[in-house]
């Protein structure tokens, strides 16, 4: 499995909450697909699409949707947020409930709302000991989304989905989950938690590259988002252009306007081939393996932890202050040195992938004690 990904031996890669490598498999996939470009252009395109086919059917497995045909291949997380904030009937005075310090994608897309009536509620995750709480008593009868990150961009905190979703369902409320720093690296499930939408691009934990997000909307849903785009591939018969009547894809199909990014399916094919066959538990038990050894040696190394320790709260994420250090200063020589990680947050951001191997964790302590 480790072969899968051939990282320069002097590089330790603790940024896949950024952007990813790619394992081989993909890196194959990709060349091949180009090599398959130049030489027979897209004579081959029913494979492409067989291609295409399947992702949906991997994308619908690794969230536990229903049915492929939930799912939608966008361009991003925040094309894929804004389709529901866009689409959604409004009311002037209605509102939505986030936390606040989420990633701006998942904050300004809300905002944009304001010149229709709709306000922004931001519940303080300061007290991470019960930050649904603190969502749940911004609510009032105007209430009508809440939109929350499975796991929060800058210190890795995990939400409890499954109890936001469930106070969604008791208040009928929609439900946005932003799950890009969660799949491919935590288990999901969309029943579980209720979520009637669900978004992540494919360049963080699903080792995939930029450009091609996963969109999931629960199927009920989708006739009550207004559209936003169109075009020959969003219709029921697509592929008919001679027909001038057309009506909205009966599934999921209805969120992409044109042709598809045949480039990054082929990518996010592989790649999400790879975690499945890893199995997401397999793959999530070696990432909070990572995550518990980098928490011991923040405490060893006598560093302020800005993650939250318990257990539940865990991710793929570790962030973490040097007392009496500038945190740009200090990132960018440890960047010199090749430790891959980023500065968010006040803090260090590192965040391995399951292939990580312990000893890199331990020796990135080292730079990191050779850099202060
Ligand atoms: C929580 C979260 N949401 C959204 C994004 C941005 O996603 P995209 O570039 O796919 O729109 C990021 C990127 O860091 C993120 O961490």
């Amino acid at each position: 499995m480790f072969q899968e990904f051939p990282l320069q031996d002097d590089l330790i890669y603790l940024n896949h909450a950024a952007v990813a490598p790619w394992p081989r498999r993909t890196c194959d996939a990709i060349t091949r697909f180009a090599e398959e470009n130049m030489t027979r252009g897209a004579r081959d395109y029913p494979h492409w699409l067989e291609v295409e086919r399947q992702l949906r059917e991997f994308l619908a497995q690794l969230i536990g949707a229903p049915s492929p045909l939930d799912i939608a291949l966008l361009k991003n997380t925040s094309e894929g947020l804004s389709v529901v904030a866009a689409g959604i009937d409004w009311h002037p005075g209605d509102n939505i409930l986030s936390f606040a310090g989420e990633f701006p994608s998942n904050r300004i897309v809300w905002e944009s709302l304001g010149d229709r009536g709709v306000d922004l509620r931001l519940a303080s995750l300061d007290d991470a000991a019960d930050p649904e709480q603190n969502l749940f008593d911004l609510w009032d009868e105007r209430t009508r989304l809440v939109a929350v990150s499975a796991v929060q961009y800058a210190s890795g905190l995990r939400v409890d989905l499954e109890r936001i979703g469930a106070f969604c369902r008791e208040r009928d409320l929609l439900f946005c989950v932003d799950a890009i720093q969660s799949l491919g690296a935590l288990p999901f499930a969309v029943g579980g938690c209720h979520a009637d939408f669900v978004v992540a691009d494919g360049h963080k934990w699903l080792l995939a590259p930029e450009g091609l997000a996963l969109f999931y909307c629960r199927a009920e849903l989708r006739d009550k988002l207004r559209l936003q785009q169109y075009g020959w591939h969003m219709v029921e018969a697509a592929g008919d252009f001679s027909r001038t009547e057309w009506r909205p894809a009966p599934n999921a199909v209805r969120f992409e306007c044109g042709s598809p990014n045949m480039l990054g399916i082929h990518g996010l094919h592989a790649s999400v081939s790879l975690l499945l066959e890893m199995g997401m538990q397999q793959v999530s038990s070696a990432i909070l393996k990572n995550t518990s050894q980098l928490m011991d040696l923040t405490e060893k190394y006598g560093l302020e932890l800005l993650s939250p320790k318990a257990r539940q709260r865990r991710s793929g994420i570790v962030t973490f202050r040097v007392p009496g250090q500038d945190t740009a200063l200090l990132h960018r020589r440890l960047m010199s040195r090749n430790l891959i990680c980023a500065a968010r947050g006040n803090g260090i951001r590192f965040s391995p992938h399951f292939y990580t191997p312990p000893e890199q964790l331990q020796r990135a302590f080292e730079i990191l004690g050779e850099c202060v």
